[in-house]
Formats: C-alpha cells, structure tokens, sequence
C-alpha cells in the first residue's frame, strides 16, 4: 500500500467558503444496498492536465478544472473516505507540472490514492512522479473492498528505450491523442504477476475495484483508447463474483459490462474527448462498448469536464458524475438487466441526437 504525502488539512472556513456549501449542487447519494461489504463513499477527480507556459505560469483553465473539483470534494456532507486521483496530473511530465499539480491535490482534506498517467510517465518514466507519490501500481483493503492501483500505460521497451532521441521527444510523441508514432499501452508481465499473487489473498466473493489510467478494454486503438494485455488482466478478474474496473483517459462518460466485469470511465477535470468517429474497430475485439451513451453539449467547452462522487454498496459502484454546470448524471448498475446504466439517458427517447462535428 502506497503512503501519499497529503496529509489532513483545515479548509479555510472563510465565510465565502460557508456562502458556497449552502448552495452546492454536490450531494451525496446514499444508496441502500443489503450484504457485500459496508457502505461508504469516495471521489475520483482524473485529468487535470497541468501545464506550465514559463515561469510561475500555467494554462489558467486546466489549473481552475482541478481547484474547483479539489475545493468541491472538501465541501462533501458527509465526508467521502478517501479520494483517487486517475492520472494525467500534468501536461508533459514535468517536475514543474508535476509539482504544482501536487500543491493543488495538497488542498485536499482526504488520504488521495494516485494513479499514474501516460502524460506523468513518458519524460523520465515516471521517477520524479515516484518521487512525490510512491508506487506505480499497489492495493489496499476497505470496509470490505479490495482495492488495486494498477500503472496500464506501460508499452514496449523497443519502443521506451530505443526509438527516440530525446526524453522531451518521447513525452511528446504519447502524448498526442491520434499520432500514429504512438504505441499501445500495457500493464506488462511484471505487474500482472504482480496482481495475481495479490489477488490469490482475497476471497472470491470479495468486491474488487480497479483504477487504471487506460481502459482495461479495447475500446479504440486510433486514439489509444486501448489497453493491449486487457484480456490477461481481464482474465486474473473473473474468477471472482464482483470486479469493477474504474479509469481515466478518455475525458468522457463510459460504461460497460464484460462478464462479470463493470467498467466505468470518469470524466477529466481539463477538457472532454468527444466519443471517437467510430468503434467500429472495436467489432472482433473484446471490449466493445454495448451500451449506447452520448455527451450533451460539445460545443461547450466545459461540457463533459467534471469530477466524480462514488456512493459503493454491495461492491458495486455508483458514477455520480458532478458536471462542470453544476449538474450531475448518475451511472448505476442494474441490477436487473446485469449492466450499469445512465439514468438521465439510457431510455431511447431522452438521448441526444448525435451532433456532426466540423
Ligand atoms: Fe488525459
Ligand atoms: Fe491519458
């Protein structure tokens, strides 16, 4: 189990801190739930994407996304138990990012769970970020759950060690989101003998929850929507009743059920990805997304950025996806049909057309 370096902090109770709380949106949905595991809650605030310009600035807009979602979580009644944070806290890797996007996750009045992002890793493989945070990859037990940080942005060492000239010219070449010099992510060999002597400790009836930074499904190989060991890691997962796989990356609302697995996807706190032109590549592979879903609004900028409230019972999970408008949408399993499902959108009716973009 990793130790984060944040500690417990006084917020400021300033008077316009006390104004804001009687007026949030956030609330906390209390879902009753009868046998596995106690009922708690947590937060996931993912994608910050912190990026420095020179000197003591950064872009203005990534740095609000995470301050508000961090001053939001603060102001939780009743308290969430701890906090994840999914990866992609800075931009390009750097320790300047890394740093300031550490004093702001600092503010936070919770224990914060990290989890490694492309963007944190591929400038100096991940050595400062371990620096501040600790592990790559590590599990904790709580109130009956089984919880696994996992770092699947790993890729081939061919492709780490040896084909670029540069550190900065690597960073770069991950970081874009459709650039074909790219290569897909991965969990690796190591790390899931890692997992599969931690999971030979749990019980099979035990929940479990995964936080990734990529899917762990192939979802969308252009865009690297894609984790290429899925299957492996997929397969340590089944033996057991209840899996849950929770992950950034993809700067949008998904969800999806693979045998006993759930997936859900969190929104960034920096900007929204629209849903890829087509899944269609996703026909013969494993993980195609089998619920339809859509975004509201992408012509507002801020449409689709947000963080997430996750009520847990039974050791299932509930998306409580707080939007940037102060709105919010709930995902839940069903318990019925065996799937989560979007309780604003899933009823054909209420969904948005889908929009052309130019
Ligand atoms: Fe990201
Ligand atoms: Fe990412």
């Amino acid at each position: 189990m990793s130790e984060c370096r944040f500690n417990r902090r006084d917020l400021l109770k300033s008077a316009c801190a006390l104004a804001a709380l009687n007026c949030l949106p956030v609330r906390m949905v209390e879902l009753a739930f009868a046998d596995q595991g106690e009922n708690f809650t947590f937060a996931h605030i993912s994608d910050a994407h912190i990026q420095h310009i020179k000197g003591t600035k950064f872009v203005h807009n990534w740095d609000r996304g995470l301050i508000r979602a961090v001053a939001e979580t603060n102001l939780l009644t009743p308290a969430p138990d701890f906090v994840v944070f999914g990866g992609d806290l800075a931009q390009l890797g750097k320790k300047s990012e890394l740093d300031h996007g550490a004093e702001l996750l600092s503010k936070l009045n919770y224990k914060v769970y990290p989890v490694m992002g492309e963007h944190d890793y591929y400038l100096d493989l991940g050595e400062y970020w371990s620096e501040l945070f600790g592990p790559h990859y590590y599990s904790w037990d709580h109130k009956g759950v089984h919880f696994v940080v996992l770092n699947s942005i790993l890729t081939y060492d061919k492709w780490t060690y040896e084909r670029w000239p540069s550190d900065e010219q690597r960073m770069l070449e991950m970081a874009g989101l459709d650039n074909p010099n790219g290569s897909p992510f991965m969990v690796g060999e190591k790390q899931r003998q890692w997992l599969r002597d931690d999971l030979k400790k749990v019980k099979k009836n035990t929940p479990i929850v995964v936080f990734s930074h990529s899917p762990i499904q192939k979802i969308y190989k252009g865009w690297n929507f894609w984790t290429e060991d899925a299957e492996e890691v997929q397969a340590l997962l089944r033996p057991f009743d209840n899996a849950t796989v929770i992950y950034g990356h993809v700067h949008q609302i998904q969800y999806n059920q693979v045998d006993n697995i759930t997936f859900h996807a969190v929104m960034a706190t920096a900007w929204p990805w629209p849903y890829p032109q087509s899944y269609a590549q996703a026909e013969s592979s494993l993980g195609k997304l089998t619920v339809p879903m859509n975004r509201a609004d992408p012509f507002f900028e801020r449409d689709a950025t947000g963080w997430q409230v996750i009520p847990m019972g039974s050791g299932k999970v509930s998306m409580k996806y707080n939007l940037y408008n102060n709105t919010s949408r709930i995902v839940a399993f069903n318990k019925r049909t065996g799937k989560p499902e979007d309780s604003a959108y899933q009823d054909p009716s209420r969904r948005i057309p889908p929009q052309t973009h130019y």
